[in-house]
């Protein structure tokens, strides 16, 4: 689907991977976006550019003219419209329809209006503008979209915090990354977590979902310091963990009445680098002061910690090496690849036939 677009944003030797288009991302924190200012940024190796309107509405464009292709955040938007600096032609920024060329005379029978820039659906969930990126090639999207992805929460006050990290390897291997379970003990050593010698074995028991596969609700590891400290709420402690296509890991660890849930995202900025974003909101401790500053503090180091592990890894992997992936352990991995071949072919088909019980010591 995306040959056309591997070789952008290549850069450096790294290996590109396929991309999902025909889903939502998180582009930037909505909290970038104010009345009248354009923010650039890059999805899927598509530019683009977005603003917030008087109205409070957000906005996605493809950050280039129609006209002669400058892009459209090098000129003005005035929180109505978007104004190209080449010629002046403006646009509405939510449709992308221009509304004004300002060369056009009254002998000319053009319509401006029947000129449209490239603009995506664009939403506000926790804290993102989330955007919609369709096939490319598929014209103006309707309105049968998926629903756009939000952190579950469980009671109406909560705290919450963000993490976002540039991983300078592609999508896949930033997924593949964020679920594998062997690297734990390895690269985020600390006392408050786990350590190399507080190693066990583990047996963990997934099923399939749609688009995607959940470890089952489960108690937590008993060598997670984080974990622990729930226990002091006296009441049985589950965890659920979510894989769904494209690049969604949602977390819920739940304890009676109290919950952390997190919802972490791999997202393509170009075929061959990627961001994680890291959005968590929880109810625990919620009286506790300073209690978010701590939790993205520990949050941040343990982004950190995998952002220096796949900046070593994207040394390696400039010399294109050959790579395995093991059972146990790198079996999400296997079908994370086996859903996203499924998803690019159409089969439908899904590497999970029923329930699989996995093993691995971390
Ligand atoms: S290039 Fe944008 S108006 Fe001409
Ligand atoms: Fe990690």
């Amino acid at each position: 689907m995306v040959t056309d677009l591997v070789q952008l944003g290549a850069g450096a030797a790294r290996p590109p991977a396929e991309l999902i288009f025909g889903d939502w991302y998180p582009a930037l924190r909505a909290r970038e976006l104010r009345v009248g200012k354009m923010t650039k940024t890059m999805l899927l190796g598509v530019p683009l550019v977005l603003g917030r309107k008087k109205d409070g509405k957000i906005f996605a464009m493809r950050d280039l003219c129609p006209h002669r292709g400058i892009p459209l955040s090098a000129g003005w938007f005035d929180g109505e419209t978007v104004q190209c600096k080449y010629h002046g032609w403006r646009f509405e920024p939510c449709s992308g329809q221009c509304v004004e060329i300002p060369s056009l005379t009254q002998f000319e029978t053009l319509d401006p209006t029947k000129i449209y820039a490239g603009a995506y659906p664009c939403e506000e969930r926790d804290g993102y503008a989330w955007v919609y990126l369709p096939e490319p090639g598929t014209g103006r999207v309707g309105d049968a979209l998926p629903a756009v992805p939000e952190l579950p929460k469980f009671s109406q006050r909560f705290r919450s915090a963000h993490l976002v990290a540039d991983l300078p390897c592609n999508v896949d291997h930033g997924i593949i990354g964020l679920m594998d379970p062997a690297h734990g003990p390895f690269v985020h050593q600390a006392w408050w977590w786990r350590s190399r010698a507080s190693i066990h074995e583990k047996e963990k028991h997934f099923e399939p979902i749609p688009q995607g596969f959940r470890m089952s609700a489960h108690a937590p590891s008993g060598n997670s310091a984080p974990y622990k400290l729930l226990g002091v709420y006296g009441e049985p402690i589950t965890t659920t963990i979510d894989f769904v296509l494209p690049n969604r890991r949602y977390e819920t660890i739940r304890c009676g009445d109290k919950w952390f849930s997190s919802l972490t995202t791999v997202t393509p900025v170009t075929p061959s680098t990627c961001r994680i974003d890291v959005i968590a909101a929880w109810n625990i401790f919620y009286a506790v002061p300073f209690v978010t500053s701590i939790a993205t503090f520990f949050g941040a180091r343990f982004v950190r910690q995998d952002q220096q592990t796949m900046i070593e890894q994207a040394e390696g992997l400039r010399f294109h090496p050959g790579l395995m992936l093991i059972d146990d352990a790198d079996k999400p991995a296997k079908w994370y690849f086996g859903l996203k071949q499924a998803r690019l072919k159409g089969s439908g088909e899904h590497p999970l036939s029923g329930p699989v019980t996995l093993h691995w010591r971390s």
